[in-house]
């Protein structure tokens, strides 16, 4: 499970990490989703990736993490062609794989995670924008 820390004042004062690390929070995000969200991306465009989990515009940050202290956007820069990829719904894939679906999803144990954790694991929904 990922533990966050924060490394320097000017972090606190972004609006968003560049590294999950970065984050100056120990709580879990919300499960977004259970598996990877498939989006388009556009070669040189910037995006806020959500860790909260929270966001209605999964996998992107809408703004909705000043409910949940410590989170905010990831941004990154989409450097390769424009390309469908897929991002990460569950919120726990390992921090050095940035906003990308790791696979992670795939070995959790969301059962044992929502009673361990008291988080509210909701159903698998079909997001939206695939
Ligand atoms: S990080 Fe989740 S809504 Fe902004």
């Amino acid at each position: 499970m990922a533990l966050y820390t924060l490394h320097s004042n000017n972090e606190l004062q972004q609006g968003y990490v560049e590294h999950r690390d970065q984050l100056k929070t120990r709580e879990l995000p919300k499960i977004a989703y259970f598996k990877s969200y498939k989006v388009p991306l556009k070669q040189g465009e910037t995006y806020f990736y959500c860790t909260c989990g929270l966001s209605k515009a999964q996998p992107f940050c809408d703004g909705s993490h000043k409910d949940k202290k410590g989170f905010k956007p990831l941004k990154f820069t989409h450097t390769d062609e424009d390309k469908v990829v897929g991002l990460c719904g569950c919120k726990l894939n390992q921090n050095h794989k940035g906003p990308f679906c790791d696979g992670s999803h795939k070995t959790l144990n969301f059962e044992k995670l929502a009673k361990d954790t008291q988080v509210l694991v909701i159903p698998p929904q079909k997001p939206s924008n695939v």
